[in-house]
């Protein structure tokens, strides 16, 4: 997979593919989860993206204080939820909005930020082209934006997706007790959309919303069925099989990182 990345090296994306190579992308879910603030890191780092902008940061941002101070970063968190942002600790611009709403740009400030990232937040907004739309407008020229969100058609999500939403949250919190409301990592009602890997489906939303290129990196696995036994197995052998054949449709993540 890394030498795939590698190809195409006369595009500005290819400086966006060296750096996900560099950090050794397999396509392997615990690659995605381990290195998402590497990868924010490094492209902060290569391109000179000082001003950051974390879209759900939630009560859980990518970054503490110390570390932004340390790492000469000017962050500023978003949620569409006061509660979850007021969890967070204090010390970063905090702004509360719906990134997907018409006021969102003039909210957040237009040509702002040189790098607008989010971790699970996408398959929570219904309207994802909007907010594809207002992260290009609150880019500046030049400007980075990188998202990792979960993947259809992966068995958990269109589950996730076909269940009412008492129902996954009463399974969610019956098999992974941790997420129980209230219990640090709360579940949020979630939509898919534009929840896909497939360049074909996100590459003309991406270049509607104004975004000049981007890379898209699909992974497989997680770790849903891990107390399944049996399950599990038959599960990761057929996530395997998908990876080597890169059949996006039944990929698990995606990161999209995308140059305005
Ligand atoms: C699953 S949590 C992820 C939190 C954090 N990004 C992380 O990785 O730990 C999803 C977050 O997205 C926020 N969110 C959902 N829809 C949103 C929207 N339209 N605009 C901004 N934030 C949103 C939720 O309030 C929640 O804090």
């Amino acid at each position: 997979m890394t030498d795939a990345l590698l190809q195409n090296p006369s595009s500005r994306t290819f400086d966006i593919r060296k750096i996900v190579a560099d950090l050794g992308y397999p396509s392997h879910w615990n690659w995605c989860w381990e290195n998402y603030k590497p990868t924010v890191i490094e492209l902060s780092r290569a391109r000179g993206l000082r001003r950051h902008l974390e879209i759900g940061a939630g009560r859980d941002p990518l970054f503490q204080p110390g570390e932004a101070a340390q790492l000469g970063l000017d962050i500023t968190l978003n949620d569409i939820s006061a509660h979850e942002l007021s969890l967070a600790p204090s010390g970063y611009g905090k702004v509360v909005c719906d990134i997907a709403s018409p006021q969102a740009p003039d909210i957040l400030g237009r040509d702002k930020y040189d790098l607008v990232y989010c971790r699970m937040v996408m398959e929570h907004v219904p309207n994802v082209a909007a907010m594809w739309r207002n992260i290009n407008a609150i880019l500046a020229p030049g400007g980075v934006a990188l998202a990792f969100f979960p993947t259809l058609y992966a068995a958990p999500y269109v589950l996730n997706s076909l269940m009412p939403e008492k129902l996954s949250r009463f399974l969610l919190e019956t098999i992974f007790p941790e997420r129980k409301q209230d219990g640090g990592d709360p579940k949020f009602p979630a939509y898919y959309n534009y929840c896909f890997s497939s360049e074909a489906r996100m590459m003309p939303m991406l270049r509607q919303a104004g975004f000049s290129e981007a890379v898209i990196l699909p992974f497989w696995g997680y770790a849903y069925f891990s107390k399944f036994p049996g399950v599990k197995q038959v599960d990761a052998a057929f996530n395997r099989l998908a990876e080597r054949r890169d059949w996006r449709s039944v990929s698990s993540f995606a990161y999209v990182i995308a140059t305005k």
